[in-house]
């Protein structure tokens, strides 16, 4: 059976990614600095080894658009026919220095030569259990500059059922999906869905560009990632990225998880318990 590499197998998705393949009995290879295989994008000397022997994979883009036509380059040299990758809804309107990484790995693996799938996902649901909002949710209060900007948040474990398939499947050749979930919520409902779930008032507070870059660097973060977050949210107040899209249930021939299915179950689990 074919072997598979799975790149960011560590993260939210290719973790999922390489549990799914495995579950199908496939072989896999999941790769990234702290992984089974250690892949660094910056060291490419931890390159020919990731990719030797695969003939399909998942690849997530680093934030530097500089290295990524040569990874492509060394993984179609060295036999990968199949390239499915994860990129990001909106893409085509970002600002010119916001998501440069995304953009160079969608023109390289279009120049590729081998099939190439293009997976562009809206907002996670789990950035609220596993990434950035965890932790404000946590606190009791989460604070964003979206306004009433309607998002179809997805569910990873979909978005990981979307990349299987189009890993292991024919037919997704040279197919750029969208991937949201079912339904469009702003992110005030959204987060009175968790409260709710999770039986405890959570506030949600929208605040100007200005008052999120200030309180995201009064927190600590870099002046890059100030940017970057708000280079996001500006993408998604432009209203490009609202509509819900039916590109899961084509892929996988099921509809995608509601965001009251996730609040339910990742409220059980405990997660946003203080
Ligand atoms: N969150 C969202 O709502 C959303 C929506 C649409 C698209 N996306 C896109 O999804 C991508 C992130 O995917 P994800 O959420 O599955 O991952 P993630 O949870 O953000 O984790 C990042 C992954 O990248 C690996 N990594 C980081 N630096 C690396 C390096 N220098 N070399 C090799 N691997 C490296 C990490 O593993 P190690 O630390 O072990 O290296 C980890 O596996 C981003 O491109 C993002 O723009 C996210």
């Amino acid at each position: 059976m074919d072997k598979i590499l799975v790149l960011a197998a560590t993260g939210k998705t290719g973790r999922r990614v390489t549990s799914r393949l495995r579950a199908q009995g496939r072989r896999v290879r999941g790769a990234s600095r702290s992984g089974e295989v250690r892949f660094d994008w910056t060291d490419p000397g931890t390159w020919e080894r990731t990719v030797d022997g695969a003939q399909a994979a998942y690849v997530v883009a680093p934030d530097d658009p500089g290295p990524v036509k040569s990874f492509v380059d060394l993984a179609t040299a060295s036999g990968v026919r199949r390239l499915v990758l994860l990129s990001g809804r909106g893409l085509d309107h970002a600002a010119p220095d916001f998501a440069q990484g995304m953009a160079a790995a969608e023109q390289a693996v279009q120049a590729s030569g081998a099939e190439w799938t293009i997976l562009r996902p809206n907002q996670f649901n789990q950035n609220f259990d596993e990434d950035l909002w965890h932790a404000p949710l946590r606190s009791g209060r989460l604070a964003l500059p979206i306004g009433e900007t309607p998002e179809p948040f997805i569910d990873v474990e979909d978005v990981a059922a979307t990349a299987t398939a189009t890993l292991t499947q024919d037919g997704h050749a040279g197919r750029l999906y969208e991937l949201s979930g079912p339904e469009s919520l702003t992110f005030g409902e959204a987060v009175e869905t968790m409260a709710r779930a999770a039986g405890r008032p959570i506030e949600y507070v929208q605040l100007t560009p200005e008052a999120y870059r200030a309180e995201l660097l009064a927190e600590g973060a870099s002046k890059e990632t100030a940017d970057a977050l708000n280079a996001m949210f500006a993408l998604h107040r432009a209203g490009h990225t609202t509509e819900p899209t039916d590109d899961v249930r084509q892929i996988i021939g099921r509809p995608p998880t509601t965001f009251e299915d996730y609040t339910v179950r990742t409220a059980a689990s405990g997660t946003w318990s203080l």
